[in-house]
């Protein structure tokens, strides 16, 4: 792929189109492959597949019985799906600080706690684990409901026991590491999940999720001789899908069909939280091996570290991964991102940063969170990119920033 002349727009594009798949699409090599060893969430004890991960917290505050008035403690740092579900419950976000290696900072954490406060909501960035005992030894102390957020940390483990196991409750977003248009899953092995009770999205969901994980995987290139098979009856499909919404409209109902999380964007829409994924993300979570996604995810990370090494415009946040980590982008922490970042994402490289802080976060609240916002880049390294479209990246990235 050619480094395209990048483009010189100083604003955010309203309605980007990435180049390449800015999250995991379906591919052949998906399927072929054995199952990885390396624990992962699900091995932790009961598990409840739900929309997203944003559904998932909220579904943890609501049996944890977090309510009006309570207070949980949220990292500065973060996105609002993270922060979203805390004011659907009524209580109250208090953001404590994090340490340059994206560790909690418990002194601070220990400042904030009050006679309301709740729940800990731990995050482990990007695939990394935070020190899970020292945590939930401090919740102990504390009489506090830890939520693991292991949105970015499917895989992985701690002290031999699986990602999620120290948490009262843990969440995982199952979009950032599979190739599903919905899912989102929490988890426990200290509080007993059978009496909840889950209802279906409806037919309008489960085909739109089947036939979405099809069409994104043919836009960005995927699958061909399947796109070439299933052309005729995909067309059908969606004119089919079209009438019906038409007809809805016309009728003054709903046309939405599916959760916003779905769609990309940190929006909440609380009516999906007892709504469980659609069958299309169970049976692909169950039929796809784990040891390809693995092994894709890490070796780009490792590529993206060798050709990203630390210069005078940016450098690595972490550059070596840890035996069980499985990571969900390449964080880069850049000198002056901007316009550089806009530049980037104009030229279609999938690019992410947690730019827009809630209110009451700023500066003071922490200076780490606070630089990250808008200094930190996420690269994807998910298994669905090619090695060519990663040197693109690679050389497009350079050309701007170095
Ligand atoms: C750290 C973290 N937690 C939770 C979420 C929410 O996950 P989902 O997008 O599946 O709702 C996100 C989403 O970006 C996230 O980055």
């Amino acid at each position: 792929m050619e480094v395209s002349t990048i483009p010189d727009h100083t604003q955010p594009p309203i309605d980007d189109c990435p180049k390449i798949p800015p999250g995991p699409v379906l591919t052949a090599n998906a399927f072929f492959g054995s199952d990885d060893k390396t624990a992962n969430l699900l091995d932790v004890g009961q598990s409840l597949y739900l929309t997203s991960g944003r559904m998932a917290i909220a579904l943890a505050l609501e049996l944890g019985k977090i309510t009006r008035g309570d207070e949980v403690l949220v990292p500065a740092y973060h996105c609002s799906s993270m922060v979203a579900p805390i004011l659907h419950a009524g209580a109250l976000p208090t953001y404590y600080k994090i340490l340059p290696d994206m560790s909690i900072d418990l002194d601070d954490v220990a400042k904030k706690l009050t006679r309301n406060t709740k729940a800990l909501l731990a995050t482990h960035y990007f695939g990394f684990m935070q020190d899970l005992p020292k945590l939930r030894a401090f919740c102990d102390e504390h009489g506090l409901l830890l939520i693991e957020d292991c949105a970015h940390a499917f895989f992985g483990e701690v002290n031999n026991l699986p990602v999620g196991s120290y948490g009262d409750y843990a969440i995982g977003s199952l979009m950032k590491f599979f190739p599903v248009f919905d899912g989102g899953c929490l988890v426990s092995n200290r509080h007993d999940l059978s009496g909840v009770t889950l209802h279906s999205g409806g037919k309008g969901f489960e085909f739109q999720s089947l036939l979405n994980n099809l069409e994104k995987s043919f836009q960005y290139g995927r699958l061909p001789v399947l796109k070439w098979l299933l052309i005729l009856p995909l067309t059908m499909m969606s004119a089919v899908w079209r009438s019906v919404k038409n007809n809805r409209i016309k009728r003054g109902q709903s046309t939405k069909s599916a959760p916003v999380a779905s769609g990309g964007g940190f929006d909440f829409d609380h009516e999906w939280i007892h709504t469980r994924s659609s069958r299309s993300t169970n049976l692909l979570i169950e039929t796809l091996p784990n040891s390809p996604l693995i092994e894709k995810r890490r070796n780009n990370y490792n590529y993206l570290a060798d050709a990203l090494r630390e210069c005078s415009a940016y450098h690595p946040l972490k550059e070596t991964l840890g035996t069980s980590t499985v990571p969900y982008v390449f964080p880069l922490y850049v000198e002056n991102p901007d316009p550089g970042f806009y530049k980037l994402r104009s030229a279609g490289v999938p690019l992410m940063r947690w730019e827009f802080v809630s209110d009451g976060v700023d500066e003071s609240t922490c200076q780490i969170s606070f630089l990250y916002s808008r200094h930190l880049i996420q690269i994807p390294c998910h298994q669905a990119l090619d090695r060519e479209e990663i040197d693109w990246m690679i050389d497009t990235i350079k050309q701007v920033f170095a």
